[in-house]
């Protein structure tokens, strides 16, 4: 087991891409704090899972927190929650994200804020939360951002979007710096298209998807495990020497540019 003892939150973890990654730590040996904004079933279907992941492995155990990652307050009363719960935290995954199908010229200034809250804000503020932790104990830490394929490539109709991801990606670099005397590494997990709730309107949509197959190199879409697992690996001593970057999980998506 490559986590054992140390515990992890990962946010927005009550379905998707988090539930995957809340399992995949559990079943190293993370205890885990799930969080979740609106779905409590769904924390604690999460919450189910991660006690049986954690299988004879008694010292894992998890705990769900209520927080809307988009307000300042709420992440730092998660953090201050989960430690109080467990008594420490050593890994931060920024998970939750929302995204907003609309032409550029009709997006409104609340779907921007709630965008940018989610994605940019809620990371940045979490982070710095964390981080004030780590330093009060004077241990080092790790902060995992799951980012997108956006973060590089353009996504016409979710400009927002992609200019979350996109200061997601500098927020990594910047903080890489900053926090490596800390002995705290960040980095980002950029999925591409992904079988998760964010997607059900594609998944529905066979045209579309049959569009989106033939951009991925790889024939298929990817699965939340597919991301959990390299969330594995950077929540581990295994990349003690990795910070600042990113890694893509997209079946080859980001680089599939072919001449017709
Ligand atoms: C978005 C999905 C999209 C995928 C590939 C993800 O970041 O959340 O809606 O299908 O990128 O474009």
């Amino acid at each position: 087991m490559k986590l054992a003892g140390k515990v992890a939150l990962v946010t927005g973890s009550s379905q998707g891409i988090g539930q995957a990654i809340a399992i995949r730590l559990a079943e190293e040996g993370a205890s885990v704090v799930i969080n979740y904004r609106s779905h409590p079933e769904g924390a604690e279907d999460t919450l189910l899972k991660v006690r049986s992941a954690g299988g004879q492995c008694h010292a894992v155990d998890g705990f769900t927190v209520q927080a809307d990652t988009g307000m300042v307050a709420d992440v730092q009363r998660m953090i201050d929650e989960s430690v109080d719960h467990f008594g420490t935290l050593d890994i931060l995954v920024n998970n939750a994200g929302i995204e907003k199908n609309a032409d550029f010229w009709q997006v409104t200034e609340s779907d921007y804020d709630a965008v940018m809250n989610v994605n940019l804000k809620g990371v940045f503020f979490a982070t710095q939360a964390f981080v004030k932790h780590r330093m009060a104990i004077q241990q080092p830490g790790k902060v995992i951002n799951i980012s997108s394929v956006h973060e590089e490539l353009p996504f016409p109709h979710f400009a927002a979007y992609c200019a979350s991801k996109g200061g997601l990606k500098m927020l990594t670099r910047n903080l890489s710096i900053e926090l490596a005397p800390l002995g705290i590494t960040i980095n980002n997990v950029a999925p591409g298209a992904i079988e998760t709730p964010i997607n059900t309107k594609l998944l529905n949509d066979p045209e579309k998807l049959g569009a989106l197959l033939k951009n991925i190199p790889l024939g298929r879409l990817g699965k939340p495990a597919d991301v959990a697992s390299i969330v594995v690996f950077l929540a581990s001593s295994e990349s003690d020497y990795v910070t600042g970057t990113t890694f893509f999980v997209d079946g080859g998506l980001l680089w599939n540019y072919q001449e017709q």
